[in-house]
């Protein structure tokens, strides 16, 4: 197929992702002072900016989509409730995306508790709000845990994007705007049309 092709097929995923940005971005993310959209725009824009390639700054901006796909109240945590996001969400982008997005998405909670466990001091630089859905999340990676972990292939681009993650919380910072980053998710999408 060409490339012409792929991106046109590739129009109802970009339109899926605007839609769901529109109607749920402005919820709050999860107990910190920035909505799910600053937070998603924020995370990408670190990832352009350590130059990350197409298919990582999609995970970067879809990273957090699975909280947009349930119904659960904004501070889950705080009732001691995990809401499995990155289970949800990689579902929801294994079927549009391939491996390159959705893996490190998928692991960008276990990639918070590999990082508790090789870097005792990544701790005390996590939110208040991180720190509880950590222990929710099952805490600091065991050994056997941790070799697991580094045996996946995407573990490296996972640890990558949880450090943008980890920043992207900062009030009322301006971002490139949802729009400037279709161009990305259409070269994600033709290079996951291209994996398949
Ligand atoms: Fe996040």
């Amino acid at each position: 197929m060409s490339d012409s092709a792929e991106s046109a097929s590739a129009e109802p995923i970009i339109a899926e992702v605007m839609r769901l940005f529109r109607e749920r971005g402005e919820s709050e993310y999860g107990g910190e002072s920035v909505t799910q959209a600053e937070h998603a725009l924020q995370t990408a824009d670190l990832a352009l900016a350590d130059g990350a390639e197409s298919t990582l700054v999609a995970a970067a901006l879809l990273h957090d989509i699975g909280h947009l796909l349930h119904q659960l109240p904004d501070d889950a945590p705080d009732q001691g409730v995990d809401d499995v996001h990155e289970e949800l969400g990689g579902r929801w982008l294994e079927k549009r995306f391939g491996p390159a997005v959705t893996e490190p998405v998928r692991l960008h909670v276990a990639a918070k508790r590999y990082m508790c466990a090789r870097q005792p001091e990544y701790y005390d630089l996590l939110s208040e709000p991180s720190r509880i859905s950590l222990s929710l999340q099952g805490g600091p990676m065991n050994d056997d845990e941790v070799a697991e972990f580094e045996r996946n292939a995407f573990h490296e681009a996972a640890v990558r994007l949880r450090q943008w993650d980890d920043e992207a919380k900062i009030v009322d910072k301006v971002t490139t705007p949802l729009q400037g980053f279709t161009e990305h998710l259409r070269s994600a999408l033709v290079d996951s049309a291209c994996e398949s």
